[in-house]
């Protein structure tokens, strides 16, 4: 595996290299790899015949500053772990070769920056405003912001994202078709761990007590898949509202069942063409996301 710090390396092995040959399959990730991550590599060189994965934890998404200080950061590991996984390049870039001073002192004075649109007026209408968007204000701004950086530097033919992100999927399917860029997002099924837990980079943070606790997150998914046909959109919500409400130890920020295209809370079963059930809970040390596919 190549590693390459810098943007202008990268591109020009890649253009002289390649000399547009070859196509480039591209997974970018904040790095602290796992199983979730290996699956995007694992899809990317199926389809594609070079890998680029890239690191950089990015501090524009993070709306919360304690919560990018404490982002796990296992370089070492991780390299090992893309080079059992047959990664061929990996690209792991200091801030400043992915921002300028002037965008980081937006992020510094909590301004939303919108240059990375470059002049078009991108906008994700109802996709960011609901779930994590609601929650974690500027989080997708960042997210795209640094995701449309990282494309125009690898110009990757096909992009892997996890559907563990669902709703970072749409917001950067949205992007690509905004943007016009010449690439395809390919979505990854989510990896669990044995007991059902999502795998995150973020797991490593839990204590050894709420482990044993957060496998109720997937199961309260798991019944919910097994119910919904036989129960009222409401009355689940409602019912997961509910199973959390006295939880000591975790408190659920939002569970909703959603349109996989409009990412909106669907009125019924019956009426709805695609229904995925998502979640985010807040524990002391940590905050989860999960989600299940019904239809
Ligand atoms: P990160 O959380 O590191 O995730 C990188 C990619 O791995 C994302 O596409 C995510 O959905 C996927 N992933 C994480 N856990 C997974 C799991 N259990 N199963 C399958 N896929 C999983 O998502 C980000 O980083 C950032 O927002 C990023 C897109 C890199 C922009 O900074």
């Amino acid at each position: 595996m190549i590693i390459f710090y810098s943007s202008e390396k990268l591109k020009n092995h890649l253009n002289s290299v390649l000399s547009g040959q070859k196509t480039i399959g591209f997974a970018p990730t904040m790095g602290a790899l796992h199983q979730g991550h290996v699956s995007l590599v694992a899809a990317a060189k199926k389809l594609c015949d070079v890998v680029v994965c890239s690191i950089f934890v990015n501090p524009t998404q993070f709306n919360d500053l304690s919560d990018l200080d404490k982002y796990p950061r296992t370089l070492e590991a991780d390299k090992a772990l893309l080079v059992s996984a047959g990664c061929d390049i990996l690209f792991a870039p200091e801030i400043n070769e992915i921002y300028s001073a002037e965008e980081l002192e937006l992020k510094r004075q909590h301004k939303e920056d919108k240059s990375w649109m470059l002049g078009k007026n991108v906008d994700f209408g109802l996709l960011d405003k609901v779930m994590e968007g609601a929650h974690r204000p500027g989080h997708f701004n960042g997210v795209a912001q640094v995701v449309s950086k990282l494309f125009r530097i690898v110009e990757p033919h096909k992009a892997f994202f996890g559907q563990k992100d669902f709703q970072q999927l749409s917001v950067i399917r949205s992007m690509v078709k905004q943007l016009e860029m010449p690439l395809e997002i390919v979505a990854c099924p989510i990896v669990r761990e044995a007991d059902g837990l999502a795998m995150s980079s973020r797991n490593t943070r839990l204590s050894v007590e709420e482990r044993k606790n957060v496998t109720k997150i997937s199961g309260t998914l798991f019944s919910v898949k097994e119910e919904y046909k036989n129960k009222p959109v409401s009355e689940l919500i409602q019912q997961v509202e509910d199973l959390f409400k006295n939880d000591p130890c975790m408190t659920l920020e939002y569970f909703d069942i959603v349109d996989s295209s409009s990412i909106q809370t669907i009125d019924s079963f019956g009426s709805a063409k695609s229904a995925v059930a998502c979640i985010a809970v807040k524990l002391e040390s940590v905050r989860l996301i999960d989600n299940i596919v019904l239809f």
